[in-house]
């Protein structure tokens, strides 16, 4: 949720908890102020001096690489303290709840929590119970904001005509909150067809992508589409894989592979957020090839970063 939007020019909220509440003049803000912020980490020196003076808590409840690593580079870029906090090695282990980590966090006068935890809402309740302002970096099943905002940049940079587009989401949609950040923020951009392609014991539950195509053939799918967007199987969050297709059914009848891209378009552009599996959702040679840009998500993520934390700082500064 963003909180504390009331003025008509676009800013943000105390918080980003999720894209779903964000309109098309945010989300635009976002990735307008993130394409200059790429040219900060092409200089020499990497910093400017936005958030000096300003402490920010990364605390990872769940495994991360990008999205951790593309925070702490984006605040130091932003010449804010950081601090990072895992679970293994804190006082987690020894039983503190959410709640009672942030507080003593507070306790040490910090201005930003970003937190990834394997709860949908966690974000949320903690925005609920601290001054700090929160931002998710992904929530259970719920929501990861930050990777739909870059998701949506990097889409931008090849074709910006939203509306006259057709999106393809493949692989483990029903436990994905990345295809949630997607599918919000391409919808309130006006996206012409969104497609979710995934065997049916991977497939959303009814009514969870209102406006979204439900698809599971991959023809179908990825029929002249103009992005594909692989997702691994989400295993840590699936209790039971009854139903889901052996890895080489799996790959031949849902992998994003050169065979099955031959039914988008020939200019279409391959995204996947990582970590990848290749050989399941992806074909390794297609990940590493010209119509690829899973790198490039990874540059903007660092820009889009900085381009939320100067925009929420901006509220901060304010309070
Ligand atoms: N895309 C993404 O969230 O990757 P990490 O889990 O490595 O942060």
């Amino acid at each position: 949720m963003i909180r504390d939007s009331s003025s008509s020019t676009p800013s943000l909220g105390k918080d980003l908890l999720g894209l779903e509440p964000l309109s098309a003049d945010q989300i635009r803000l976002v990735l307008d102020t993130a394409e200059p912020f790429k040219e900060v980490s092409e200089r020499a020196i990497k910093k400017v001096p936005t958030l000096r003076g300003k402490t920010i808590v990364n605390l990872f409840y769940e495994a991360s690489t990008r999205t951790r690593i593309a925070f702490e580079f984006a605040e130091k870029r932003l010449s804010a303290d950081t601090v990072n906090i895992a679970v293994a090695g804190s006082s987690v282990e020894k039983g503190e709840n959410l709640v009672d980590t942030a507080r003593n966090l507070e306790a040490m006068r910090i201005d930003m929590v970003v937190i990834r935890h394997p709860a949908s809402g966690a974000a949320a309740f903690l925005a609920d119970r601290i001054p700090s302002n929160v931002i998710n970096a992904g929530d259970g099943w719920h929501e990861h904001p930050t990777q739909g905002l870059l998701d949506l940049l990097t889409i931008r940079q090849h074709n910006s005509d939203f509306k006259n587009m057709t999106v393809a989401i493949v692989g483990d949609i029903q436990h994905s909150r990345v295809a949630m950040s997607a599918s919000e923020a391409l919808q309130t951009m006006g996206i012409g067809e969104l497609r979710l392609v995934s065997p049916p014991a991977l497939a959303p539950d009814s009514g969870r992508f209102p406006g979204a195509r439900i698809v599971d053939n991959i023809a179908d799918g990825l029929k002249d589409a103009d992005v594909v967007m692989a997702l691994r199987i989400q295993r840590e969050r699936i209790g039971n894989l009854d139903g889901v297709p052996g890895i080489d059914e799996y790959f031949a009848n849902y992998g994003v592979s050169h065979e099955n891209m031959k039914f988008a378009k020939p200019d279409a552009i391959v995204m996947h957020p990582g970590p990848m599996n290749r050989g399941i959702e992806i074909e390794g040679s297609l990940a590493d090839g010209p119509s690829s840009v899973i790198t490039k998500q990874v540059t903007n993520g660092v820009a889009v970063r900085m381009a939320v934390l100067d925009r929420i700082g901006r509220i901060m500064s304010s309070r």
